[in-house]
């Protein structure tokens, strides 16, 4: 097939459009580079720098190349900074998103996989967190994830335009095979702030309560490679040609794993000491984040290969030394 991938030059488009090319898949990235990196994107890919905002790049797009399916990473992702800009996040989350499906309807492409989020749910009502939990988001970027997938539900009944909207958890980890690297981005997951305090990129990390109720005190999450992500697309578009059925899925290891535990698995993988800081709660970090993927294992086959967080770490550690020719 000739997939798009929007924003292939971030941290999982950048893995995806690997994947994709491993699958024999005929890729064409389109990214603005406002986060990504150009070097990121495999040389078999066919690069396009430009924005999904832009109405007659994608036209032209669409005209020129016969694509089949469209998969979806172009987002703003910085929860926080959500909060305090809300219309940079509505804008590029939403409103170009309905740029992008709207050209893809000129252009007669009607496949689409869309990067969702755990954030749609809002504070766990209970946990693990299944596809029926309420969509309560707590802030404006999983409301902009929300926004989409009920357009994408209304784009389906209108124009039969098919998607698959996956609900990804903690993204983490890098191709094992090194093809792919750390990048100096601001960040703010777990597991890549204890790769660069152990590389000496940063001093300490933050351990944000250790009053929650759980084992440690510390927050549970649920932690998912990247790796298990892209293969976890490359079901779901299968499934989606074959029963050209709009759906969702969790993707998420199905098991937690606390703060503390991450930064020992980090301290033992890494060697480092890894400071840290205890400081108090920020709002809105529920205790439990622990996804219910069951029905992509029934469903889609999908079979993560990665579960353990020594593995998941083992692969951020390699690319955070490469990064910093440790
Ligand atoms: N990283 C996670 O743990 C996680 C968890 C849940 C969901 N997601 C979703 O997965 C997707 C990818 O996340 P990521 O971690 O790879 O983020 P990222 O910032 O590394 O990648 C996003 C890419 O999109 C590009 N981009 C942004 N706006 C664009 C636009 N208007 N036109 C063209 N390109 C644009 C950026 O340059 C960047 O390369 C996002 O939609 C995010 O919401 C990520």
């Amino acid at each position: 097939m000739k997939i798009l991938v929007v924003g292939g030059a971030g941290y999982i488009g950048s893995h995806m459009v690997l994947h994709l090319l491993e699958k024999d898949h005929e890729v064409i990235v389109l990214d603005d580079l406002s986060y990504g990196h150009r070097d990121n994107v495999a040389q078999a890919a066919h690069f396009i720098k430009g924005s999904i905002a832009d109405q007659a790049l994608l036209d032209r797009l669409f005209q020129q190349h016969q694509i089949d399916a469209v998969m979806h990473f172009a987002a703003f992702i910085q929860v926080g900074e959500s909060v305090s800009h809300p219309d940079k996040y509505y804008r590029n989350n939403v409103v170009n998103t309905l740029t992008l499906l709207d050209a893809m309807r000129r252009g007669g492409v009607m496949y689409f996989i869309f990067s969702s989020t755990a954030a749609v749910y809002g504070n766990p009502e209970y946990t693990p967190i299944d596809l029926q939990h309420p969509k309560l988001p707590i802030n404006p970027y999983g409301r902009s994830k929300w926004m989409v997938e009920q357009i994408l539900q209304d784009y389906d009944q209108a124009y039969g335009l098919k998607s698959i909207c996956l609900r990804y958890f903690n993204a983490a980890g890098f191709d094992a095979k090194g093809r792919l690297g750390e990048h100096d981005d601001p960040k703010t997951h777990l597991i890549p702030l204890d790769m660069r305090a152990a590389s000496g990129r940063c001093q300490d990390i933050k351990v944000f309560g250790r009053d929650y109720d759980t084992p440690d005190g510390t927050c549970v999450r649920d932690y998912i490679h990247v790796t298990d992500l892209c293969e976890a697309h490359v079901l779901a578009l299968d499934s989606l040609c074959r029963e050209n059925t709009s759906d969702q899925f969790n993707l998420g290891n199905g098991q937690g794993f606390s703060v503390q535990e991450v930064i020992d698995v980090a301290r033992q993988v890494t060697g480092k000491p890894i400071s840290v800081t205890d400081a108090p709660r920020r709002a809105g970090d529920p205790a439990y984040l622990i996804a219910d993927a069951s029905k992509a294992r029934q469903i889609l086959g999908w079979q993560p290969q990665f579960t353990s967080l020594e593995s998941i770490i083992k692969t951020s550690w390699a690319a955070e030394r490469a990064y910093t020719r440790l």
